[in-house]
This record gives C-alpha cells, structure tokens and sequence, in this order.
C-alpha cells in the first residue's frame, strides 16, 4: 500500500497493531501464537535460522500454520544466552535452544500447553528456570529507549515499524512543523552525538540549515570499527526503519533530498536489512519523490565501507563516499559547511539516528528525564571481555559502571577478580576498581583518562595483563593509521615497539618515561581523532596500574601470566604421577619422562601453548618463574589479548 496521508499511514498501523500488542504482554485474545526467533548476526552464527527453518517444518506438519505464526526479529542483546526464541501470548523466554530442540518446543509448549523447563533461563544466583522475559533481571535492569523494537518487531517488514508508531514523526515534520521548530525541540532535548566525541546534534542540525548553499546531504554513518562494539550493528538489524525515518527528518530540517549511510562490508545482515527497508520505504511511498503528498522528495543510497577504522573519522569517511582514499583531513571547514561533493553534509551516527524519532513522538521534556546534568538520554553499550552476559544493554545516562559489569552484566566468569573496563575501543582508555560506582557520561569519563566512544565496554579480570592489552590497542590504531601524518604514523610504531619490548622482557625503566612522552606528542600533534587517542589506553594503563609495567622490567614478570615470553611451564614433582598425558598433548616433544618418575619440560624447545596444562589430571603443571609461579586452572581456554585468537575474544 502507497502512503499518501496520515490517514493512510494509520490504516497500515490499526492493520499490525494486535500482533505486536500482543508482543508487548497484552493478552488481546488474538487467538494466534507468535514465536520470536532471534535474527539479529550472533544468534544467526549460532543457527538460530536453522531453529526458524525447522519451526516452520514442524508447524506444517501439524497443520498448525493458521494459529502460529513464526517472526524474525532483531537481537535483544542477551547474546550469551543465544539462540534465543519467545512466545507469545505469554512472553516465555526460551534460550540456548538448538535446531534439534524444535520438536520439543512444539510438542510441549503448543501442543501440550506446557513450558519446556530445561530451556528456560536459569537464574545464576538461584538456579531458578524463569519463564518470562519480564522477571528476567538482564532486562528488567534496563531502560530501552532505542532499543525498544529490537526483539519485537520483525525487521524485514515496515508495517510492523509503522505499527510501532513509525513514520508519525516523519509524517508531523512534514505535514505540520517548520524545520527550526524541530530543530528547536532536538536541542532542547539535549541529545548529543552517540559516535564518539559527543557533539550537541541539535547544534549540528542548526549549523547545516543554516548553509546557504544547495545541494545538501544527510549521511549515517554506520562504520562501527572498534573492536568489541556492536550496538550501530544491532539497531541496523533490528530496527532500520528508525535510522531511515530520522535520516529523512534531518533531511526536511536542513534542507536535503538525498542520503547516504556509509555501512561497513563485514555487516552483511544489517546491509541486507538496510536494502530491505529502503526498497520497502520506496514502494511504501516513504523514501523518494512527492512523501505525504508534499513536494519534498527524499532519498537514500547505501555505500560499502571495506572495513578501514579510519573510515569512521567523518572527513576520511566522506572522502570514501566520494570514492577517493579514505583520508581524514584538517577541519574546518567542517561536514556542515563542506561535505559531501564539497557541500553542506549533516553526519551522525546510527544511534543518534535513531534517537531521533522517538524524541519527537514523546517530547523533549521526556527525554530530558533521563541521564546527568550534561549528557541526556539513554546509552546502549556493548559488553564483551571477561563478563558474564556477553551482549547489548540499554541505560539510562549516568549509570554507574558497578551497576553494568556487576548487576546488569552478571559480574566476571569463574569467581575471577575484576580488574578494569576499556571503555570507547581503541581511543578510550583502561578505568580500574576505584572508579566504577562513578555515574558515567562524557565527561565523568573523559576525568578519568577514558571516554565514551560509542559504547563498546571491554571487561578484564585478573588474567588480563595490563601492558599486553595497551599493546594490543597499540597494534591495532597502528595498523589503522591512515598515515598521513607522522606523529600519527611514526609515533605509534615507536610506542608499539617499546610496549613489545615490555612484554618479552627487553624492556628498561626509562622505557615508561618515553612511553610517556611519546604519547602526549602524538596526543597534541595528530591530525585527526584516531592519532589523538591512540595513546589513551598507554596513558590509562600507565597511570592506574604502573606497577605491572615495573614489574614486567625489573622483574621480567608478567603477574597476569599472560606474556609468553616472560612464562616457563614446569612440572611439580610432588603433584605429578607420571601418567604421560602431558607428554602426548605436546605437539613440539618438549616434555619426557619415565615411569614412575616426574616428568620433565625442556625450557628450550616448549613453545608455551599451554596444552600440556589443559591436558593434565593433577593440575600438575605450573606456569611462571620460580617463585613467582602460578597453576593456571583455565589454561588453553585464553591466554591474553596479544594473538590473533584472542582479538576474536575481545
Ligand atoms: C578514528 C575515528 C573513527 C570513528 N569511527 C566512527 C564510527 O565508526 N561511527 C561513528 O558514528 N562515528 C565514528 N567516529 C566519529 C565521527 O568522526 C563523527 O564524529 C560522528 O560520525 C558524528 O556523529 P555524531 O555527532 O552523531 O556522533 C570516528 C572518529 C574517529 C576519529
Ligand atoms: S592522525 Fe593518523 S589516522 Fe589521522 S590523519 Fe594522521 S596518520 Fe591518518
Ligand atoms: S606448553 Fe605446549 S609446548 Fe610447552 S610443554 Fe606444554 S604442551 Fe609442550
Ligand atoms: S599429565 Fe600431569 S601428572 Fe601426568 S605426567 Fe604430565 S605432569 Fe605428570
């Protein structure tokens, strides 16, 4: 159906609005059962598209398809509990569930009117099942403000988005307000840029109409480099409509009647997502020429980013857009002034996109509710690292980091001690214990030597090695420098030599002052945000845990038991009893023995990959030097940040 007017787009709305009603808790005897299948890219790797394949299957042959309908949706954010899948009317929460599990489901839940216990979430503190999403602490903890349709609406499909009240806002801007009017009402609001440095949008907004140039453009970018950080990802998946709908809001208040989001290539779900929602918002008489029956035409294209973290920074990304390199440049002039094609070019963010709508539905003042005197709204943050819900969580501003690693989060696996949160990737910085009942936003961050960035927290225990992470990060912004400038290029090579040097022990005590000073050069002297941050996580880690530094060049000691060069494994004669086991997990013949008698490892030909640890029946098998020696209980399961494998745990 065409949408040509208001009333139209309410037809479309009344037309959906049970079925998600019913998503919502309420039991509107609909006479029809709905099962949520999580399609956001983590359940997707964990075959929940197997799940919906099999659902579907077995609906058919039960001939149940006419009251049971199965809907994808976008991801909830408790990935580690993934695949997830809900029912409703009854909003039962099923988890970890496995294509082979769909029979059961079937049979138990519709067909025999009962819950399938063992699929249900476990408490952990309680080992309770618990059937609802309601009474679930991981949700009931959260404040979902633009997350709220992910998970509940299916987001291949724009009526089920209208049915959420989308395109109301859209439709107002055009139909019935001036654009200062709303621009007016985005900075009373308070929201500030979700992509990193947080720059008031309204002000952004107000800057780019004022141009007096045409044409104009509105770009999302949706590059979402850092390591760890899914949350653009996320809302692309669950809800494009959002970011599509506010793209064509700004488009109205500045005076712009073409788009573009600039996605990188690794998003393959969210990019088919996208295309999915534009052709739908075309054909809906959303996207393109003559909306609501007015002249303003408005339209949106996608560009590939190939997955450069540089292409984020919003000068390189507007060189990629136009097909040239990827680099930053010196600003001003800024995007608003010259931007795309060298004009007038608003860039913000998904999230901030996606604010956006919801604003102007609920008021300023609403918004204005939630966060700290200076930073507004809601944040959703990515938690991964050494953290028990691994996943996606929406708060309100100023929440305290306690409050999401320890209540939200579920704390750290294995009863392990915490040690420090990296917040905002590989520009922010390391936060240790003392500072995480601080309530959190920009700049309560930035006091502490972090920032905000775009939300991706990464969580370390006591395994982590503070100096191995720095040069992690190191290695990173070194591969991503675009290399323009020297400070930026050079400047970051030298620091991820010494921090290399550190960590294999070559390191000396004047190594920490250089390192030091190297970083607040390349801090002051960079061209763009990638060089200006890059030292934060060497100056974070420097300043809250100095003593893993000394202790990795005065002692040649990594306390963390991360650092292979500063490791030996050695056998404890006293533990061993000479089963061999260790000896056949040892791919490179380091270790002997005979029997009866202890065995041995030869220092010289051990290549320190643990699997000899992993292997062993008495925790026989200690790792460090001397004294200074540790068991390592969970060894060959991860062993620091340095290696490739370990990105991928990061
Ligand atoms: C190296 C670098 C990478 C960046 N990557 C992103 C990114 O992936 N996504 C993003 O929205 N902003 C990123 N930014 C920030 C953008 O330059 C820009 O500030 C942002 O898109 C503006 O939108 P906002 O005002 O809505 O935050 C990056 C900045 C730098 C310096
Ligand atoms: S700071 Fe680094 S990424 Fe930025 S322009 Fe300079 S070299 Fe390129
Ligand atoms: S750590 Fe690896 S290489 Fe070294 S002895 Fe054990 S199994 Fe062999
Ligand atoms: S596996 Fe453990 S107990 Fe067995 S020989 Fe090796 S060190 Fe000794």
């Amino acid at each position: 159906m065409k949408v040509e007017n208001i009333e139209d787009l309410k037809a479309l709305k009344e037309k959906h609005y049970p079925l998600i009603k019913q998503r919502l808790g309420h039991r509107n005897g609909l006479g029809l059962t709905q099962i949520m299948v999580c399609s956001g890219s983590s359940c997707i790797s964990s075959e929940s598209q197997a799940i919906l394949r099999e659902l579907e299957r077995e609906l058919d042959d039960y001939g149940l398809k006419e009251n049971v309908r199965v809907v994808k949706t976008g991801c909830l954010g408790f990935c580690q509990h993934g695949p997830v899948v809900m029912v409703h009317p009854g909003e039962i929460f099923y988890c970890q569930v496995k294509p082979e599990d769909v029979k059961e489901l079937v049979q138990t839940h519709l067909i025999d009117g009962k819950l399938v216990e063992r699929m249900l979430y476990q408490e952990d503190l309680t080992g309770r099942r618990i059937p609802s999403i309601n009474d679930i602490h991981f949700f009931k903890a959260q404040e979902r403000v633009v997350l709220q349709n992910c998970g509940v609406i299916n987001p291949e499909d724009i009526e089920e988005y209208i049915a959420r009240d989308g395109y109301f806002a859209l439709a107002d801007v055009i139909l019935n307000k001036q654009p200062g009017e709303i621009i007016d009402i985005i900075s009373k609001s308070g929201l500030r840029g979700r992509g990193g440095a947080g720059f008031p949008t309204g002000k952004k907004w107000e800057m780019t109409a004022a141009q007096d140039v045409t044409p104009k453009y509105v770009v999302c970018n949706a590059d979402e480099g850092d390591p760890g950080a899914f949350m653009d990802r996320s809302i692309l998946e669950g809800d494009p409509h959002s970011v599509l709908e506010a793209m064509a809001i700004a488009a109205c208040c500045i005076g712009a009647n073409q788009g573009y989001i600039y996605v990188r290539a690794e998003y393959p779900v969210a990019v088919e997502r996208l295309e999915i929602a534009i052709k739908q918002a075309r054909e809906t008489g959303l996207l393109g020429k003559g909306l609501f029956g007015t002249s303003f035409d408005f339209d949106i294209e996608l560009r590939l980013g190939a997955g450069a973290f540089v292409c984020g920074e919003e000068t390189a990304l507007l060189h990629s857009i136009m097909g040239a390199r990827g680099e930053p440049r010196p600003r001003p002039p800024y995007p608003a002034q010259e931007g795309v094609w060298g004009k007038p070019t608003l860039i913000n963010n998904v999230e901030t996109y996606a604010n956006i709508p919801i604003i102007l539905r609920r008021g300023w003042e609403w918004y204005q509710g939630y966060g700290t005197a200076t930073t507004k709204g809601t944040k959703v943050f990515s938690l991964a690292g050494k953290i028990n819900n691994t996943g996606l969580i929406e708060v309100p501003m100023g929440t305290s980091l306690r409050t999401i690693i320890f209540d939200i989060g579920g704390g750290i696996p294995g009863g392990r001690k915490f040690k420090a949160v990296q917040t905002g990737g590989p520009s922010g910085g390391c936060i240790p214990e003392k500072f995480l009942d601080r309530p959190i936003d920009y700049e309560s961050l930035k006091e502490i030597g972090s920032i905000m960035g775009s939300g991706g927290m990464i969580v370390m225990s006591e395994d982590n090695c503070m100096v191995d992470l720095a040069r992690f990060y190191l290695e990173f912004t070194q591969d991503e420098s675009c290399g323009r400038c020297t400070p930026c290029r050079v400047g970051t090579k030298r620091l991820l030599e010494i921090l290399k040097r550190i960590t294999e022990g070559q390191g000396e005590m004047e190594d920490l002052d250089i390192l030091e000073r190297l970083s607040l050069d390349i801090r002051d002297a960079s061209l763009c945000g990638l060089g200006q941050t890059a030292p934060n996580p060497v100056l974070s880690t420097l300043s809250y845990f100095k003593d893993e530094y000394i202790a990795h060049v005065r002692n040649k000691a990594c306390p963390a038991g991360v650092c292979k060069a500063l490791l030996e494994y050695q056998v404890d004669e006293e533990k061993c009893v000479a089963c061999g086991l260790c000896a056949k997990a040892c791919a490179v013949g380091a270790i002997s023995g005979e029997p009866k008698q202890p065995y041995r490892i030869d220092p010289a030909k051990c290549v320190k990959c643990a699997a000899c640890v992993a292997r062993c029946p008495k925790k026989a098998i200690f790792q460090g030097r001397g004294k200074e020696a540790t068991i390592i209980e969970n060894a060959g399961i991860f062993t620091g940040t340095g290696s490739q494998e370990n990105r991928a745990t990061l």
